[in-house]
């Protein structure tokens, strides 16, 4: 695989992006000219274009129509707007499937999907990768040299709706894989602890893909097959990838990610990070009940992460309500703003939606716009505007990068490994874990970074681990020179249990991580439904308030470390519930229960002390502060999420660029409003 050097920004984009995914074939060209008027009073540098157009661009297998987009891109061009084109390999023509029905992909209980929506891709089938790398070839030998192109996108969201397919090509494929991984059969059959349950292989050919079973299959088996579906997928951005940097030196390509937990969950953004020359995102506010702006920092900091720190590109979110949603609330007044510019303090050099234009037709046309069916006598149009406008403001910010304070460990692989079936406790849920250590550190002001678990850790003072049931010897070995080195580490339950292969690390829980937590467990002892335990301060421990844990309980032997809270009741009481371990310079923690309410916070302050980290005064709660930093300078942002004014000190005097008020000692800021300081340096 040829070195791809990494791009900073999309080629020729001197601004921050600001624009959205742009569909005017939706549109007769006479709308055309009113879009670009409005891009432009509305302050647009960027439009991602082209994404779903395949069935327009070669309306006939090998014909093709270009005149459309030539004449979009050169408006484009002629207004000051860069373009973002797709490469629309997420959606091949229905000629395509009616050719090549085995290219519609399979799922798991063997139904094959239907044309008629959009990314029905068996990723496996060489037709769809040969039409695929034929249209990619087409674009980009027509508009590689396009004065408007900034950036290729290629395809949209790899991993959804489809993550996986289990059809006959993708079970050949799946052969070839495991060859590659494992070398032979028998190193499968021992990959895999086939001699459960009878399931020996004597050749790779009787092995399928993890169909639906009567009952449980194989963990490692389904293990296996996710990084097999997501490598599969990696292979054809690749493929694509490569075409475009053979053709179009120079021009960055990207795919766009959805790296919040759970709204894509089959794929490795570790590994894609390193492929892409610009990481982008989509971001979506889920409104189940959870504090919608803590869960969008937490997925910018991923993204961040997955870009190693690097400035990154919000490439959709929206400027209203979604409608893929049981329920989809309207933004409040400003609050479209504040999404934007947190995106923009962790990192994003720019904030893009879906879309620019609310369609008419189609599964989408209750999704909102930056332009909706209101037209431009609506708030969002003027709250549009007006983010235009601000943005326009920080153009200084680019390059600059985001401060962390702490990381949490966090791998997409152990977490689909925990997400399998017949686990101890149906209720542990290791994205919930992340959450909540999330929650508990962005309360107290600290901006996260995320590593894998075998990342250098060595320049935070605080590393939390939130679940990590799958942790290798190397993780462990790892996480232990952090603690040695004098890291802060903090580990809940169910971690380092099993190896890459879903199989237990011999000798006691928790395998991996025995040594570094100086303790060992003899048994898991989840709660029932509803049950909770009590945890208190042993005698000659640090005082501490009364906790209560619910879900889960060990039975901890401690092995160096001591007892901070123990269990009052349950079946381990008497036992240590969290733990410290002093080990060479540093500390690690172990927390064997859910502690409700503010019992993690009670927690991770004792490790915050440990790690020495100062609890940030003077800040008001859900006032979310975040710095950026570079040779461009340092830019403090601050967003007020609550209903009432805050005042915020200031640690130097500085310029605040919304307003362009200088700004000292106290800086004002009114409910719901977002402000950013360029520190005199
Ligand atoms: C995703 C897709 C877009 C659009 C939005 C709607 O992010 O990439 O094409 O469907 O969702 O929220
Ligand atoms: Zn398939």
């Amino acid at each position: 695989m040829p070195h791809t050097p990494r791009a900073t920004a999309p080629q020729g984009l001197h601004q921050l992006a600001f624009g959205g995914d742009y569909n005017p074939e939706q549109w007769p060209e006479e709308v055309w000219q009113e879009d670009m008027r409005l891009m432009r009073e509305a302050g647009v540098t960027m439009v991602s274009v082209g994404i779903f157009s395949w069935a327009l661009l070669e309306p006939e297998p090998g014909t093709y129509d270009f005149g459309w987009l030539d004449r979009l891109l050169d408006l484009l061009h002629a207004n000051g707007i860069r373009a973002d084109l797709g490469t629309p390999t997420v959606a091949p023509p229905a000629w395509f499937y009616r050719a090549h029905p085995e290219a519609l992909p399979v799922s798991r209980e063997g139904v094959r999907y239907a044309f008629g929506s959009r990314g029905a891709i068996c990723h496996s089938n060489p037709d769809y990768r040969a039409a695929a790398a034929n249209i990619t070839e087409q674009l980009v030998r027509r508009y590689g040299s396009h004065p408007a192109l900034a950036l290729w996108h290629v395809h949209n969201e790899y991993g959804v709706p489809v993550s996986a397919c289990y059809c006959d090509n993708c079970a050949a494929h799946f052969r070839r894989w495991l060859t590659a991984r494992h070398g032979d059969v028998e190193a499968v059959n021992a990959a895999w602890g086939t001699a459960f349950w009878g399931q020996r292989y004597r050749g790779l050919d009787e092995i399928d893909p993890p169909r639906t079973t009567p009952t449980v299959g194989n963990p490692a088996q389904q293990l296996d097959y996710a990084r097999f579906a997501d490598a599969t997928m990696r292979e054809n951005f690749c493929a694509e990838r490569d075409i475009l940097h053979r053709l179009a030196p120079g021009i960055p390509v990207t795919t766009n990610f959805m790296t919040a937990l759970s709204q894509c969950d089959s794929v490795d953004y570790w590994a894609w990070g390193r492929e892409v020359d610009l990481v982008t995102n989509d971001h979506y506010l889920i409104t189940d009940g959870r504090r919608t702006h803590v869960n969008l920092a937490m997925a910018a900091d991923l993204t961040r992460s997955v870009a190693g720190g690097a400035p990154w590109l919000l490439l959709e979110h929206s400027a209203g309500g979604v409608n893929w949603q049981p329920r989809n609330p309207a933004k409040r007044p400003g609050e479209m703003a504040r999404n934007s510019l947190a995106h923009v303090a962790r990192g994003s050099d720019g904030a893009m939606f879906f879309q620019w234009r609310q369609s008419l037709r189609g599964a989408e046309k209750f999704h909102s716009a930056m332009l909706p069916h209101a037209g431009t006598d609506s708030r969002i149009w003027r709250e549009v505007t007006r983010l235009g406008a601000d943005l326009g403001l920080l153009n200084g910010i680019r390059t600059t990068r985001t401060v962390a304070d702490v990381a949490m460990v966090w791998d997409w692989q152990s977490w689909w490994a925990q997400s399998l079936e017949w686990r101890p406790s149906q209720d542990h849920d290791a994205r919930e874990r992340a959450d909540a250590f999330y929650a508990s550190l962005f309360d107290r002001h600290l901006t996260v970074d995320f590593a894998h678990p075998d990342a250098d850790l060595s320049g935070y003072p605080l590393v939390v681990v939130p679940a990590l049931y799958l942790a290798t010897e190397e993780s462990g070995r790892n996480l232990r020179r952090y603690v040695e080195g004098g890291g802060t580490l903090v580990v809940s339950y169910f971690s380092g249990i099993v190896d890459a292969h879903d199989a237990v690390h011999p000798g006691p829980y928790p395998g991996a991580l025995r040594d570094v937590l100086g303790l060992t467990v003899e048994e898991f002892s989840p709660l029932a439904e509803g049950g909770t335990v009590r945890l208190v301060t042993p005698e000659g421990a640090p005082e501490g308030p009364e906790l209560t844990g619910d879900l889960w309980s060990d039975v901890v032997i401690p092995r160096g470390a001591e007892t901070m809270w123990s269990y009052a009741d349950g079946i381990p009481a008497g036992r240590p519930a969290v733990t410290r371990h002093r080990l060479g310079e540093g500390t690690a923690w172990y927390v064997s229960t859910r502690p409700t309410g503010a019992g993690l916070d009670a927690v991770l302050d004792r490790a915050c002390e440990d790690a020495r980290i100062a609890p940030r005064t003077g800040l008001p709660y859900d006032v979310e502060v975040v710095t950026r930093t570079g040779d461009a300078g340092t830019y403090l942002f601050v967003i007020n999420h609550t209903g009432g004014d805050a005042k915020v000190p200031l640690d130097a005097p500085g310029t605040e660029l919304l307003t362009g008020e200088p700004a000292t000692g106290h800086l004002a800021v009114p409910a719901g409003a977002v402000r950013v300081v360029r520190l005199d340096s």
